[in-house]
């Protein structure tokens, strides 16, 4: 198959372009990205020679430069997005352009040139929060945050171009995802790289957030799947094996650091935070993929990751990063 990877430079694109020339040499992979701050070539070091890799810098809500990229590939998987909550809270535009508007443009341009297949790779945020028990792919959408919305904003054009137009898409929706190439405005990175650095780790309110940790390998495999097995016109939830608080994610990053919790900071909460997420992954499977990684497992894999590589986030700290950090945090990173 010829694979359209939109948003392939980011944190989860990169490591499902990674997969797929490692586990499916078959298939030939075209990653087309804007290249915003969260999407950096260092995140394709490895196959920019691989002659199954070619990458077109671009955006999604560009039409031409999307009837380009389009053309004569078997499936495009959108993992294109602006994907942060609290820059969504600060400058939600964004977010509709890409979010919404980008995959209304993807979405035509699937359907002109009648591709094989789409698949929107989307978050069980779109729910909202819940909590007891577990979501389902029958819940209702009721989204929290601009970024939440914007995501469940692309959900719904899909859904109505499958069955509108009879374009074969779907949907798979997963949980938290954490491991390598994690752009360091996210928690887990966050915190990993603060506490390297010997600086606080921001715990937003009480800590008591939970989160339904998936490692990014295996929201890989579940998006083969989906790609491959899943039937058109329905949405799949991929979610994690372990929930767990914040408080006691940052506790563990503490501990695998060598630290201590007194680098542990409270600070002001996030507004229209969503205390808990948690996901039934049943449907998916039962096309039969399973989670492999324990947080536990993956955590400690992901900090040595990142001890590994200071060569690939050493140059994020700074310009950009900072002047967010500082307006996200109050104080000066450094
Ligand atoms: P990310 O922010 O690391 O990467 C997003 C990528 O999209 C970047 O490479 C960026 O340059 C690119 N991009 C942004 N706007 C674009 C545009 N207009 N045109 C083309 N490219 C553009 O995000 P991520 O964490 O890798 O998330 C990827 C997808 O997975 C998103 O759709 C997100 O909603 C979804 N998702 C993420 C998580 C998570 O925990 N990170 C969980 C579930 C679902
Ligand atoms: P985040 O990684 O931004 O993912 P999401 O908001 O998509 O779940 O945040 C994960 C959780 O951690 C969420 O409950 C917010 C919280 N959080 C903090 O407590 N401190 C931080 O500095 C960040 C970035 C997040």
């Amino acid at each position: 198959m010829k694979l359209l990877v939109t948003g392939g430079a980011g944190f989860i694109g990169s490591n499902f372009v990674r997969h797929v020339l490692r586990e499916h040499p078959e298939d030939q992979v075209v990653v087309l990205d804007k290249l915003t701050y969260a999407g950096r070539m260092e995140n394709l070091a490895d196959h920019e020679d691989n002659p199954n890799f070619s990458f077109i810098q671009g955006a999604i809500e560009d039409r031409e430069v999307v009837a380009q990229a389009v053309e004569g590939v078997d499936a495009i998987i959108n993992f294109a997005a602006e994907s942060h909550v609290d820059r969504s809270i600060e400058e939600p535009d964004a977010f509709i352009t890409t979010d919404v508007f980008g995959t209304q443009v993807l979405l035509e341009a699937a359907r002109e040139q009648e591709i094989g297949r789409y698949l929107q790779i989307s978050t069980d945020e779109v729910y909202g929060s819940i909590d007891e028990g577990t979501f389902t792919e029958e819940s209702p959408i009721d989204p929290s945050s601009p970024y939440s919305a914007s995501k469940a904003g692309g959900d719904m054009l899909v859904q109505a171009y499958h069955r509108t137009y009879g374009l074969p898409a779907l949907i798979t929706r997963a949980s938290n995802n954490y491991g390598p190439y994690h752009y360091p405005e996210k928690l887990i990175p966050l915190c990993v790289l603060n506490a390297f650095a010997g600086i606080k780790l921001p715990v937003y309110g009480d800590g008591m957030q939970v989160r339904n940790w998936l490692y990014v390998e295996d929201h890989c495999t579940g998006i083969y799947t989906a790609l491959t097995k899943g039937n058109v016109g329905e949405v799949y939830n991929i979610g994690g094996p372990d929930e767990c608080p914040n408080i006691e994610v940052v506790k563990r990053i503490v501990e695998l650091t060598g630290n201590d919790e007194s680098l542990i900071e409270y600070v002001k909460d996030r507004p229209g935070h969503d205390v808990r997420y948690s996901l039934s992954s049943a449907k998916i499977r039962a096309l039969g993929w399973e989670p492999k990684t324990h947080f536990a497992e993956g955590l400690e894999e992901t900090v040595q990751w990142y001890r590994d590589n200071e060569w690939w986030w050493g140059p994020i700290r700074s310009g950009e990063y900072l002047e967010f950090y500082k307006r996200q945090y109050g104080q000066a990173l450094q």
